[in-house]
């Protein structure tokens, strides 16, 4: 850490490789000399790490820089940097120093590794850094990171994505997928294990299609060559794509005694017709298939998903298979959105977009389904005994919360407990939540 010249707070919108990548920022931030803060007010050096996924990702983003206006007019020595999914939008860089001209660093998602240069460009000069680079470079290794999700370590494997689902912002913003070097992986999560980080999870928009773009390696091999490493910990990965799971990759879930009996497998739709529409490139058949191979292996796994309602053109009887197949599978979780148009995606420009009414209509089917699910599949703990990995504490329910293999969350009393593994007996089922009394902690 360098000497002590400030404080920073970065404020992070999006999914689990943008908090990892504000990970990195932190990290260069205080290889600067500046202190973490929570607060805004507090910080001289703010850092909006933004997403653009959907359109209400940008709006708040949007909302919260526009709010420190006047906090930058009373602390004019005060540094705000942009950058992520949002900047990395043709034009978009432009645009917000337009709307926001006291920003001070504008950057991409290519360039996050620089940032350090941009923040010293900009203490030279008065002039804004506006610095989004088009294209992908290579994979920067060595980057710091300031981690603040202790004991989960996230582990980047590859980059950028090459699905171009047509609804999706991702390939745009973070252009083509690379795969970084398993040795590199390996020796991170080493590290990570050593520093006793109890849960590892490997990211990548597709970590299915991992090592496509490198010799002798692919996912299934990853899977067991982290595997292999000595320790007590547990391994999750995300997201996989239906398209690239298959037997071999199922096995070696399978067979790994680190792999956590749950998995994420965004379905988005239930419907053929819209699946092909957004160019998912499986069926509903194929998609089942997948869940059949999983619970062949692994007849307990807990599968959660993604579902978009609202696509184009999606009628109510595309909608009903979506209901349906959500019935089927039986999903232990799932995340539902609203089909959001993002401009330069083939989506944006296909005709029969749904009225804003329909959508929210038959997402509110979709949650209260999916709740019912969640509520019958928690009420089942009651009386059960798990293993949880303690994550955290919760201020307001003033209880420790921590998640067992199935990726189920529950809350319990205790006395520094995180990073643990501990025995809770499940007394009570509030949702997709649980609330237990603890019985044991692992040496
Ligand atoms: N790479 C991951 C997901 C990345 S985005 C995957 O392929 O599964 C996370 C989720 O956001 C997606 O699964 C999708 O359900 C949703 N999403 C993506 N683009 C969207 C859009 N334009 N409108 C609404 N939801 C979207
Ligand atoms: Fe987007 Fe599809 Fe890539 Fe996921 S796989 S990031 S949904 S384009
Ligand atoms: Fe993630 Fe949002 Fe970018 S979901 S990849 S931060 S557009």
């Amino acid at each position: 850490m360098g000497d002590f010249i400030g404080k920073y707070c970065i404020v992070t919108y999006g999914c689990q490789m943008n908090l990892h990548e504000s990970e990195k920022l932190a990290g260069i931030l205080e290889g600067f000399g500046y202190r973490k803060t929570d607060c805004e007010n507090d910080a001289d050096i703010v850092v909006f790490n933004t997403c653009c996924i959907r359109e209400n990702a940008e709006k708040k983003a949007e909302g919260n820089i526009g709010a420190l206006k006047k906090l930058k007019r009373d602390k004019k020595n005060m540094i705000i940097a942009v950058g992520g999914c949002m900047t990395q939008q043709k034009g978009y860089a432009d645009k917000l120093v337009r709307e926001f001209p006291f920003i001070d660093i504008v950057f991409g998602t290519h360039n996050l590794e620089n940032f350090a240069e941009f923040l010293l460009e900009k203490t030279e000069s008065k002039k804004h850094v506006v610095s989004v680079s088009e294209k992908e470079g290579a994979i920067v290794e060595g980057t710091p990171k300031s981690r603040s999700s202790f004991p989960n370590g996230w582990v980047n494997i590859t980059y950028g994505c090459n699905n171009f689902c047509t609804y999706c912002i991702v390939p745009y913003v973070r252009g083509r997928e690379r795969s970084r070097e398993p040795e590199a992986i390996i020796k991170e999560c080493e590290e990570l294990i050593s520093a006793g980080y109890k849960e590892i999870t490997l990211l990548g928009q597709n970590v299915n299609s991992y090592g496509q773009d490198l010799k002798n390696v692919d996912f299934a091999e990853l899977i067991k060559r982290v595997s292999a490493l000595k320790g007590d910990f547990r391994l999750r990965f995300m997201t996989n794509h239906p398209k690239d799971l298959n037997e071999n990759l199922v096995k070696a879930i399978a067979e790994s005694d680190k792999t956590t009996r749950s998995i994420h497998l965004p379905v988005q739709a239930g419907s053929d017709r819209i699946l092909k529409l957004m160019n998912r490139h499986y069926t509903r058949a194929e998609y089942l298939d997948k869940i059949g191979l999983l619970r062949k292996y692994m007849p307990d796994i807990a599968i959660t998903t993604d579902i978009m309602v609202g696509f184009p053109t999606e009628s109510d009887e595309d909608f009903c298979d979506t209901m349906a197949l959500v019935k089927e599978v039986g999903f232990a979780g799932a995340f539902t959105f609203i089909y959001s148009p993002r401009s330069g995606t083939p989506a944006a420009k296909m005709s029969g977009q749904i009225t804003e009414d329909v959508a929210k209509d038959r997402i509110m089917k979709l949650i209260d389904l999916q709740n019912g699910i969640n509520r019958s599949q928690s009420s089942g703990y009651v009386g059960k005994e798990i293993e949880i990995l303690c994550e955290g504490f919760d201020e307001k329910k003033n209880k420790f919360l921590g998640r067992d293999t199935y990726g189920r969350m529950a809350y319990f009393n205790g006395d520094d407990l995180i990073g643990k593994f501990v025995n809770v007996k499940i007394t009570e089922a509030g949702g997709i939540s649980l609330y237990g009394e603890l019985v044991s902690v692992k040496d």
